[in-house]
């Protein structure tokens, strides 16, 4: 839809949106990462704005620009976007976090290029933190959603999900198809609601899917 006639269902509201993929350094010039591309979460902040919401996003590198009327906040590891994320978070009404944040990352960054000569070289990964579960244990008004990726067993580990991080809602992705989910420009997504509603939303572009989804998430936004 054309965006003067989104209806305004996010006048005065503030909305925090998580996208891309994060950057876990090794050394100065190399590090782990994935194949996230942000478009769901740039179409999601997009939306929002059109919707009439003051947006933030905070992104790893993206493969689209960040919408114009949008506040960009990019970072690259998961402890970047963990304070940022953190930071903000009291004074917003709806945090989606769309991004694919790195699960590890190296236990120890080296300042300089690593050097061939050291020989082969072993990398000891350790956990992030989890952003969401974080801010699940941290929620007081906010409506906070989550995304997963799953490759089996979507609606149990879904489920699962949604309950271990306290979210309202999680937009649960089946990702061993490929033409849907990273990189592409359509999606199809089952929506879990924390009533114990679940909703299979057709495969539509990222954009018409941001709009149902938003208009869904307004319904827990006091
Ligand atoms: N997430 C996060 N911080 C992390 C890892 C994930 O905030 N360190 C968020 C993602 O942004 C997403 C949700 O958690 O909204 C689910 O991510 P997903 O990778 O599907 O689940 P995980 O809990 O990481 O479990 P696993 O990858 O083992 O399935
Ligand atoms: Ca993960």
């Amino acid at each position: 839809i054309e965006s003067q006639f989104v209806p305004k269902l996010y006048m005065g509201k503030e909305v925090l949106i998580t996208a891309g993929p994060t950057v876990e350094r090794i050394d100065p010039v190399r590090y782990l990462s994935n194949d996230s591309s942000g478009k769901m979460g740039v179409a999601l902040a997009e939306v929002a704005r059109d919707m009439g919401a003051r947006v933030t996003l905070v992104h790893g590198p993206l493969q689209v620009p960040v919408p114009d009327g949008v506040t960009a906040i990019p970072v690259e590891s998961s402890e970047e976007m963990l304070r940022e994320v953190t930071s903000r978070f009291e004074l917003l009404d709806l945090v989606v976090k769309s991004a694919a944040v790195a699960d590890y990352r190296p236990k120890n960054v080296y300042s300089e290029k690593h050097k061939k000569v050291h020989g082969p070289l072993t990398i000891e990964l350790e956990e992030t933190t989890d952003i969401l579960k974080t801010l699940g244990e941290q929620k007081t008004h906010q409506v906070l959603v989550g995304f997963a990726a799953e490759t089996e067993r979507l609606e149990e580990h879904a489920a699962a999900k949604l309950k271990r991080k306290n979210v309202d809602f999680l937009v649960a992705n089946d990702v061993s198809g490929s033409d849907i989910g990273f990189g592409a420009d359509d999606n199809e997504v089952v929506l879990f609601s924390g009533d114990g509603s679940i909703l299979k939303l057709p495969k539509q572009s990222k954009k018409e899917l941001a709009f149902e989804l938003l208009t869904y998430f307004k319904e827990a936004v006091r």
